[in-house]
């Protein structure tokens, strides 16, 4: 099925490269950069931590939703998601209008090096934060699969390879000709 809109949509569990190989690709495209996360810090005036304190999961998964319908009319971005975009269905149906949606996906071991001694994200403040990735992880895998187009998996990929085979399947999906 051919991508309606030309924006590519990056979904994948925390620490698969969103952000990192998002902002690439953009460049190298010369496309926007739009993270979904900051859209929401942005226009809440905080950070996400302290949203899921005070005003709860619910509160953040509504503002969530809210930003991506805020993109819907939008061309020429890639944008990344957070983690948990594709817990609600509409979510998965805003991302498909938005473009291409491609799932980073990674190994647990590698994901938790990655995020392990960053404290900014409330999901893994617990006791045992190896045994809620993984449980998490479980859980999320099989709505990444539903939610995407394409999968890469960036676990011994470095950023600009992972940024260029996302560009090159971009290419394919878009039928895009010549250089771009
Ligand atoms: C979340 C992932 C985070 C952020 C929030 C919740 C999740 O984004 O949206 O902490 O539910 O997996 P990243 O995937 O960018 O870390």
């Amino acid at each position: 099925m051919p991508a309606s809109r030309q924006n590519i949509v990056l979904v994948g569990f925390m620490g698969t490269g969103k952000s990192s190989i998002g902002r690439l690709i953009a460049g190298r495209l010369g496309f926007v950069f739009v993270d979904t996360d900051a859209l929401v810090v942005e226009r809440a005036g905080r950070e996400i931590a302290e949203l899921f304190a005070t005003e709860g999961e619910e509160h953040f998964r509504e503002m969530e939703t809210a930003v991506l319908e805020s993109l819907t009319h939008l061309e020429r971005r890639v944008i990344a998601t957070g983690g948990g975009i594709v817990l609600r269905e509409r979510n998965l149906e805003l991302m498909r209008e938005l473009g291409l949606v491609v799932r980073l996906t990674a190994s647990e071991d590698v994901i938790y090096e990655r995020v392990a001694r960053n404290t900014k994200r409330p999901l893994l403040q617990t006791e045992n934060p190896r045994a809620t990735l993984s449980a998490l992880l479980a859980a999320r895998e099989p709505m990444y699969a539903a939610a995407a187009q394409w999968t890469l998996d960036t676990t011994t990929m470095a950023h600009g390879a992972a940024a260029e085979a996302v560009i090159a399947e971009a290419r394919r999906a878009f039928a895009w000709q010549g250089t771009k």
